[in-house]
């Protein structure tokens, strides 16, 4: 018995120790002039489905639940939202060139189209974020639709340029 008083309270030194361990999650933003829903080019049906799968973790707009602010699980948390931000971030939207759009819009498109985000470990713990396999054909078509859109208005802002 001895010995497991011993262990138990080893763990949780450890586990105390382990929250002391600087750890800066990424921060919140609540206005965000250069989101792409705000810019208009969402639905409202597809602009819930991001809301609710994605922004979490790429969006300035985080909502952070409670074991993202315990370690170990923090530690995770910050570091996926840092990598999610990096590679898509949906509060940035307009501070993209057109090539990065299309690019962004594409892997999208794959990404979802093939059920790989939103991620399953965060799914697991986030049962509401899933999506259908409907709501997945929604968000593929409206990031190929807007495909479209983002490489014509390209083709109209070059055209102005050149009657200039
Ligand atoms: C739990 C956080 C989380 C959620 C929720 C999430 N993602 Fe991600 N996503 C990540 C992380 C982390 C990466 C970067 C590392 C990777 O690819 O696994 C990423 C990468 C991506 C990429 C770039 C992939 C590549 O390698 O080119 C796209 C596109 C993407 N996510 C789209 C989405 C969309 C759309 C949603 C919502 C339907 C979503 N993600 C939901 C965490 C998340």
């Amino acid at each position: 018995m001895k010995r497991w008083n011993y262990l138990l309270g080893g763990l949780a030194l450890v586990f105390l120790g382990s929250q002391l361990v600087p750890n800066e999650l990424p921060a919140v933003e609540s206005t965000n002039p250069g989101d792409i829903i705000a810019s208009g080019t969402v639905p409202d049906d597809v602009a819930s489905l991001l809301k609710k799968s994605c922004y979490n973790c790429h969006s300035n707009e985080t909502e952070y639940p409670w074991y993202s602010h315990v370690a170990p699980s923090s530690w995770l948390v910050a570091r996926d939202i840092r990598a999610a931000r990096e590679e898509l971030n949906f509060s940035m939207w307009q501070d993209f060139d057109m090539m990065d759009k299309l690019g962004k819009l594409d892997d999208i498109s794959i990404e979802v189209g093939e059920g790989r985000m939103p991620l399953t470990i965060y799914t697991m713990v986030h049962p509401s974020a899933k999506l259908d396999d409907a709501q997945r054909q929604l968000i593929v078509a409206w990031a190929e639709a807007t495909m479209d859109v983002v490489a014509e208005e390209e083709d109209e802002e070059s055209e102005v340029d050149e009657q200039e």
